[in-house]
C-alpha cells in the first residue's frame, strides 16, 4: 500500500514516516522542510513541494494519505492570516479532491482540539465548536469542507489532536509545545513560564502515541468520521501539569508568569478513538519529561536551536522572504 504523508518533515510526520515503513508501507513524503532536510530519502521518496503548488500525478498509484501540512499552532497562524488560511485550509481542501480524484481511497486530516476553544464542561466530538484563532478556524473549515467528500470509494478520517510532546529523536523537535518548553526551561534556566493564569485545560498527548494512532487510521474502515486523537486522564490545567513535570524531574517548582490570561480552555473526552480504534495512549508526560531532560543534558538535543520555536522560526522566514 503506497501512502502520501504531507507535512511529512515535521515533529510528528518526521515520527510517522519510519513508523509506516516499518508497517511496510511504500512511503512519499511530502514537505516544504521549513525546519531543514528533516527526513533522509533512505526507503522512501522525498518529494519538496508545497500542497497549494504541487502536481496531482504525486498522487498517481496512492492508497492513502495523511495530511499532516500546516503552520502548526496558534501564534504561527496568526503572522500572517491569509498565508494560514492558504496553507492550511485551501492547500489541503486541494490535496483531499485531489486524492478523491486520483482514486486514493482514504484520506486523513489532522485537525486540533483547539477547535474547541474554550468550554466549562468535557467535549467530545459531537460538542458544539468555538475556534478563537485563525489556525483553530482553519481546521474547523478544513473539517467541514472535506468530510462531506466522503463516499463509499472515499473515506475520510478527522483527527483532532491534543497538544503534543515528546522527544521525536528525529532531526524535528518543538519546544513551543507546553511540556517540551517545561523541560527546556528547567534545564536551561532553572526556572518555567506559565501562562497566565494557569486554571486552563487543555488534553494532551505524545507524539509517538499520535503517530501510532495516524497510521491505525490506513487500516480502520470508520467513514467520514471526526475522532478526538489522546486519552481522558491525560487532561491537565496548565500550572498543576507544571507541579507533575517539577516533581517528575527532581526540581523546585520556580516559576513565572508570562502572558495575558489565556482565553482557550478545553478539557476533552477521548472515549470514541478508545472504542472505535482501542487506541489507548502508552506514553505519560513525565516519562517524556525525563527522556527530553536527559537528551538536552547529554548533549544529544540542542535546546537553542532557533527552528524549534516554531513561530520565532516562520518570523525569520517572513522576514527572508522565505516563507511564500
Ligand atoms: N503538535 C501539536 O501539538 C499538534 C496538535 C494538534 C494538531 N496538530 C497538527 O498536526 C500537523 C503536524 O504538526 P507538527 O507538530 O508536526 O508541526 P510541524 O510544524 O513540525 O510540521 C508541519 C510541517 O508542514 C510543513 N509545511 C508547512 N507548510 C507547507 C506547505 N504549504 N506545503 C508543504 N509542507 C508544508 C512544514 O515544513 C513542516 O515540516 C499540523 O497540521 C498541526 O496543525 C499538531
Amino acid at each position: 500500500m503506497k501512502v502520501l504523508v504531507t507535512g511529512a518533515g515535521g515533529y510528528i510526520g518526521t515520527v510517522l514516516v519510519p513508523l509506516l515503513l516499518e508497517k511496510g508501507y511504500d512511503v512519499i513524503a511530502l514537505d516544504r522542510f521549513f525546519f531543514g532536510r528533516t527526513l533522509e530519502d533512505k526507503g522512501i521518496k522525498v518529494v519538496e513541494d508545497d500542497v497549494r503548488f504541487v502536481e496531482p500525478d504525486i498522487l498517481r498509484g496512492v492508497d492513502g494519505v495523511i495530511d499532516l501540512a500546516a503552520l502548526s499552532n496558534d501564534p504561527s497562524g496568526e503572522l500572517d492570516p491569509i498565508k494560514t488560511w492558504s496553507i492550511n485550509y485551501l492547500g489541503r481542501f486541494r490535496i483531499a479532491n485531489l486524492s478523491k480524484r486520483m482514486g486514493v481511497r482514504k484520506y486523513v486530516f489532522s485537525s486540533s482540539c483547539s477547535v474547541y476553544g474554550f468550554r466549562e464542561d468535557v467535549a467530545d466530538e459531537s460538542s458544539s465548536t468555538n475556534p478563537l484563532t485563525t489556525y483553530a478556524k482553519a481546521n474547523l473549515k478544513g473539517e467541514r469542507d472535506i468530510l462531506p467528500l466522503t463516499d463509499k470509494n472515499f473515506s475520510v478520517t478527522v483527527f483532532r489532536i491534543a497538544t503534543v510532546y515528546g522527544y521525536a529523536r528525529t532531526k524535528r523537535m518543538r519546544f513551543d509545545l507546553v511540556i517540551n518548553a517545561f523541560v527546556r526551561d528547567f534545564i536551561t534556566k532553572n526556572k518555567i513560564s506559565i501562562m497566565k493564569d494557569g486554571t486552563q485545560w487543555r488534553p494532551f498527548v505524545h507524539v509517538w502515541d499520535v503517530a501510532n494512532a495516524l497510521s491505525l487510521a490506513l487500516e480502520k474502515d470508520e467513514n467520514g468520521e471526526i475522532f478526538n486523537l489522546g486519552s481522558d486522564d491525560q487532561n491537565y490545567q496548565i500550572f498543576d501539569l507544571a507541579v507533575r513535570i517539577t516533581k517528575a524531574l527532581g526540581k523546585e517548582l520556580n516559576y513565572e508568569w508570562y502572558g495575558s490570561p489565556d482565553k482557550r480552555s478545553y478539557r476533552v473526552s477521548f472515549k470514541k478513538i478508545r472504542e472505535k480504534f482501542g487506541f489507548v495512549p502508552k506514553y505519560r508526560a513525565e516519562d517524556a519529561a525525563r527522556e527530553i531532560a536527559d537528551a538536552i543534558v547529554s548533549g544529544e538535543l540542542d535546546p537553542n536551536d532557533p527552528r524549534y520555536i516554531t513561530v520565532n522560526w516562520y518570523k525569520t522566514l517572513l522576514a527572508k522572504g522565505e516563507l511564500i
